[in-house]
Order: structure tokens, then C-alpha cells, then sequence
């Protein structure tokens, strides 16, 4: 039998081919197919009783001829029947599991299946995100961004979109003028030897500090700025030498969350190619001065009518507004964007909207395709107080320190739990399970909301946590050890029988809603719906592993039961990857 990867469009069709044999309006009927409540079934189509209010019929009438009318591939995978007052509910057969099970045995079969589906398979997606400011550490405001902005990325790219990852660092600020005035002053060498951007980010704050206390130092500072933008040699050495330290501090956090960029085109990046974004926007009557400063008002928009998008200073200086059209610019004609992603956080809010309307405005007007532009924004991460999360003397908690701490928290944790194992193994699972758990814990959430970050729930073996996954992985790779079975070699196939127990065949079921957990996921670009599968998957594990014993005598049973092992241990594995963790053999 030839098995979709995703059963929910497979059906859809057939309702839509049924449909059509028994003549019904194709612009009325929408079959509406979506996943069931378990205790009903696997899918449920609600399409019928709108048409039927349409068309004045009686619903349940019309859901038995529709029922009557589907092609013999879907009647022969699914049991179908009508509820209610015209709902129909459709469960997986046994046999059609058995299939599905069969066809997507690897990471590269769920590949396929992921894309044979998805819209945005072949599309070229830009996914901005991370973008810290350089010269400063990276510290806890920074994390979601890298960590929800890395598994969208994992997802697309696993979908099938071609995917560029692009780092947009705020390189070119007014800062530099009090930091470079700072560092030609008051440069410590031996600090800047030991850690440079501790040292930077010290002698940001005496410049500061320095130009708020004195008008002519302000003045000073703004020279410098001013001759560094003019290209003067000393100025750029020292720009450059901070901007290279800071990405060699930004390049350990990346590497610790398993991110790596295919570009880093910063703000400055963009600074000769603004000229064209005033000229074009003038040009085509978006952009107008006012007071010195060039603006774009949306009429249209009630809140953008009065409060404009500036792209440039009164000072005739670009801003973050007009590097950011730039960048939009070059994103959709040096790369083909089709799609454009700003993981950024929602205080950024009227910034991207303005950023996106006027470019849809500019793009429409230069006739350019409009890409898909889109905020996925996210909430703060807060602490215990509900406040946004600092230290306890109200400083911002580094990514650096906070990343070690997860990594200690989780070493103590397996030190308790796996006192068995070598340092070395203990000290791998520590990292793993530390910086997997912090990462999770910002996943799991729905992106929007703000969330309280706590240690003790996230490094904890219980609950929606990583760790309680990554023991649900070793749980079983230790099942395969025992059996001295190799759980990427081929399991079940002819020698297995057909599923028989309901916590087998509810398992099997929960296998096969991983592609809906998927596009779930990729849609709307939020990742807490996978982990939410994740979670229940490794839930609807733990009760077959407790039913039905797995290493049986009978060949037929094991095998089939070992097959089940093996494709949950693949979701596991393969759905955290997509998440940005790293996985565990042993823990
Ligand atoms: N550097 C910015 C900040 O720290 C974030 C940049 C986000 N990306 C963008 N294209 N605007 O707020």
C-alpha cells in the first residue's frame, strides 16, 4: 500500500474528489479536515455541515452519500463514520499504521515525506535572528531569539525551504563614538588581554559616562563617530578589532547552542547602500523631509498616519530603520527571498510593522515581488519576581554565566542519577541535558507570551522538560543495547505481526501524528507545537512500555514491538534535533 506521509491533505482530497463525483458546489464545499479527539479517531472533517445550511439540506444525509462516494484509497486506510449531526471521523486502520511505519523508517523518508507537503518547500527563506549589538556581551535578553530563531530555521530547512541563516549584528551604532573616544583614553591592556569584552563594554560606560557629565567630550566623542564614518584609518582599526572580538565571544554561545550562521552581514554591512532607499522611496513619493529628517507616513494606518517610519537623521545619518530597507532590499535581490524572517522581540513591534508596509508600498510601486515578511515575535524572559529576568543586583544576567550555570544544575543532576557512569560521560550528559534544557524550556512556550524561567522546573526529569526526553531517548537506545540490536537497523518488516494491544496501536497512532506536529509547527513558525507532540509521544511510550513487554520470546511479537521502540527513538531524536538539541545515548 502506497501510505501518505501526512494523512489529513490526503483525505482532504478524497473528500474533494468525492465531492465533486456527487456534483457538490466546489466554491461552497471546504472539507475542513483537522486532527480528532483520540477517542474518536484520527482526523475529522467538519465540512459538511456548513454546506449543508448552504445548501439546505440535511447534513447527515449528505455526510453518508459523501461517505458512500470516497475513493477505495481512503476507505481502505481508515474506518469512517459519521457522528453527530453530520461530522465525519476517520481512524487509521491497524494495517495502515503498520505501512506508515514502514514507509518512514529514517530520517531521510520523514525528509521526503516533510517536503512532498509543505508550501514552503523550494522557497528561499532568510531567517534573521540572534543580531546582538557588538561590542556588548550577550546576555539573557539575547537567548530566545538565537534558540526560537535556530529551530525555525531546523524546520524550514527540514521542510524543504532553502533556508539562509543571516546574523544581522548591530555593528554601527552612535555608541562607537563614545567607545572608540573611551578606548584612545582609557584603555586598560592587560584587561583587554584577559577578556576584551568585558574591557569594551567597561570603557563604553566611562565614555558615557564621561559625555553625559561633559558637553565637550560629547562633542569629542561625536568627532570620532563622525571620522569613523568618514573612512579615517585609526578609527576604523579600532572598530574593526571590536567588532572581531565580540563575534569570537558571540561565535562560543552560537557554538554551545548549536547555531551557525551561512551569513553575518551587520548594519555597516549596509552603509553604502542606503543612498538608493532615500532616492527610491523620494522618488516614488513614500519618503518626505520634515525638520531636516526624511520620513514615511502611512495615511492609511491609524496609528503610522501620525507617528512616521524615520529613515533618516536630521543629521543626514542612516539609522536602523533605513539599514533595515536596505537590507530588505538586498535580501530580495541579491538572495531571491521569497520569504523573510525577523525572530525579534515584540517591543520591536511598530518597527517591523512600519519596516513591512513601507516596503510592501516601495516594492509594489518598483515593481519587485513583495516577499513574505514576517515578525515572529516573543515574549521576555522573566524571573521569579515576574519581572524581567536579572541579577540579584539588577544587572543582566550573561548567556555566558547562565549557559555554565545550566550545565552545573544538570551535572548534579546526573551525578545523582547516573553515579554509574565515568566523569567524562557525566560531564558530556551534563552539557547535553544543561544547555538542552535551557533551550527547551524557551521552546515549549508558546513564543508569544512571556515566561518565568526556574531552574528547578527546567532541569527536572518530570514534566515537558528536555531532560525528561532525552531519558525517554536513552530508555530506549538501552532497550536495544540489551538486545544487542542496532535500533537504525531495519526492525519489523516481514517477521513482525500486526498490532494488536490498544497501547500499541495507540502509540502507533501517536507515531503517525508526527507530520501534523510538523506543519503545525512550520505554519505558523512555532516550535512549542512540536514539543508539545514530543512530549505526549514520549507519554504514549512510557504507557506501551509498561503494558507490553518488549523482549519477548515470540519473534513476531518482539519484532513488531521492537519496531515501535524504533520509530518513537527516531521521532525523539529527529524532533529534538529540529529543535536545536543535542541528544544522548546513555544517561
Ligand atoms: N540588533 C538589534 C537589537 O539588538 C536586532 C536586529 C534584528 N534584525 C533586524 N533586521 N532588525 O535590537
Amino acid at each position: 500500500m502506497s501510505v501518505p506521509f501526512n494523512f489529513a491533505p490526503a483525505i482532504s482530497a478524497a473528500l474533494d474528489e468525492a465531492a465533486a463525483s456527487l456534483e457538490w458546489d466546489a466554491a461552497v464545499f471546504a472539507p475542513d479536515v483537522r486532527t480528532a479527539d483520540p477517542r474518536h479517531g484520527d482526523f475529522q472533517a467538519n465540512g459538511v455541515l456548513p454546506y449543508a445550511k448552504r445548501s439546505r439540506q440535511n447534513p447527515r444525509a449528505l455526510a453518508e452519500q459523501l461517505v458512500g462516494a470516497l475513493p477505495a484509497s481512503i476507505t481502505g486506510a481508515c474506518e469512517v463514520a459519521v457522528a453527530g449531526p453530520g461530522f465525519l471521523n476517520f481512524t487509521l486502520k491497524p494495517t495502515t499504521l503498520e505501512a506508515w511505519l514502514e514507509a518512514f523508517a529514517d530520517e531521510d523518508s520523514l525528509r521526503q515525506g516533510a517536503k512532498s507537503g509543505q508550501p514552503e518547500a523550494g522557497k528561499v527563506f532568510i531567517v534573521d535572528y540572534s543580531a546582538p549589538n557588538t561590542a556588548k556581551q550577550m546576555h539573557v535578553g539575547h537567548l530566545r531569539s538565537a534558540v526560537i530563531g535556530e529551530a525555525i530555521s531546523r524546520l524550514l530547512d527540514f521542510s524543504g525551504a532553502r533556508v539562509i541563516r543571516d546574523n544581522h549584528i548591530g555593528d554601527w551604532g552612535t555608541g562607537f563614538g563614545k567607545l572608540i573616544w573611551a578606548y584612545k583614553r582609557e584603555l586598560d591592556a592587560t584587561a583587554l588581554e584577559s577578556d576584551p569584552l568585558e574591557e569594551f563594554e567597561r570603557l563604553y560606560k566611562v565614555g558615557n559616562q564621561a559625555a553625559d557629565e561633559d558637553e565637550s567630550v560629547l562633542a569629542e566623542a561625536r568627532q570620532e563617530l563622525v571620522k569613523l564614518q568618514s573612512g579615517d584609518k585609526e578609527n576604523l582599526a579600532i572598530w574593526r578589532r571590536i567588532n572581531e572580538v565580540s563575534l569570537t565571544a558571540f561565535q562560543e554561545i552560537y557554538d554551545q547552542l548549536g547555531i551557525k550562521f551561512d551569513y553575518t552581514l551587520g548594519e555597516s554591512f549596509y552603509n553604502d547602500k542606503v543612498g538608493q532607499v532615500y532616492e527610491e522611496l523620494t522618488a516614488a513619493g513614500l519618503a518626505r523631509e520634515s525638520q531636516g529628517a526624511l520620513v514615511v507616513f502611512h495615511p492609511e494606518h491609524p496609528k503610522f498616519k501620525k507617528q512616521p517610519f524615520l529613515i533618516r537623521k536630521s543629521d543626514g545619518a542612516a539609522n536602523y530603520a533605513s539599514t533595515d530597507l536596505a537590507t530588505l532590499l538586498y535580501r530580495r535581490e541579491h538572495f531571491d527571498a521569497d520569504a523573510v524572517i525577523y525572530v525579534i522581540d515584540s517591543r520591536q513591534s511598530d518597527h517591523c510593522q512600519q519596516l513591512f508596509l513601507t516596503t510592501e508600498k516601495w516594492f509594489t510601486q518598483t515593481n519587485r515581488a513583495v516577499p513574505r515578511m514576517e515578525h515572529t515575535s516573543f515574549g521576555t524572559v522573566l524571573g521569579e519576581n515576574n519581572k524581567p529576568l536579572k541579577t540579584r543586583s539588577g544587572e543582566n544576567i550573561k548567556l555566558r554565566e547562565l549557559l555554565a550555570e545550566a550545565t552545573e544544575r544538570a551535572a548534579r543532576l546526573v551525578a545523582e542519577k547516573s553515579a554509574d557512569l565515568s566523569a567524562a560521560e557525566q560531564a558530556e550528559i551534563a552539557a547535553v541535558v544543561g544547555v538542552g534544557s535551557v533551550q527547551y524550556a524557551d521552546l515549549c512556550q508558546n513564543r508569544s507570551t512571556d515566561y518565568v524561567f526556574s531552574w528547578d522546573k527546567m532541569i527536572s526529569l518530570e514534566g515537558n522538560t528536555a531532560a525528561y526526553l532525552l531519558y525517554a531517548i536513552a530508555r530506549i537506545r538501552s532497550i536495544f543495547r540489551k538486545l544487542d540490536r542496532d535500533p537504525a537497523a531495519s526492525t519489523g518488516g516481514a517477521e513482525a505481526s500486526g498490532l494488536e494491544t490498544s497501547t500499541e496501536i495507540a502509540l502507533a497512532r501517536k507515531l503517525a501524528k508526527f507530520p501534523e506536529a510538523l506543519s503545525g509547527a512550520v505554519g505558523p513558525l512555532r516550535p512549542h507545537v512540536l514539543c508539545l507532540y514530543l512530549y505526549e509521544l514520549a507519554g504514549e511510550f512510557s504507557a506501551f512500555y509498561t503494558a507490553d513487554k518488549v523482549s519477548v520470546e515470540d519473534p513476531a511479537i518482539r519484532e513488531r514491538r521492537l519496531r515501535l521502540c524504533a520509530r518513537t527513538l527516531l521521532l525523539l531524536e529527529t524532533g529534538l534535533g529540529l529543535l536545536g538539541l543535542r541528544t544522548l545515548e546513555r544517561m
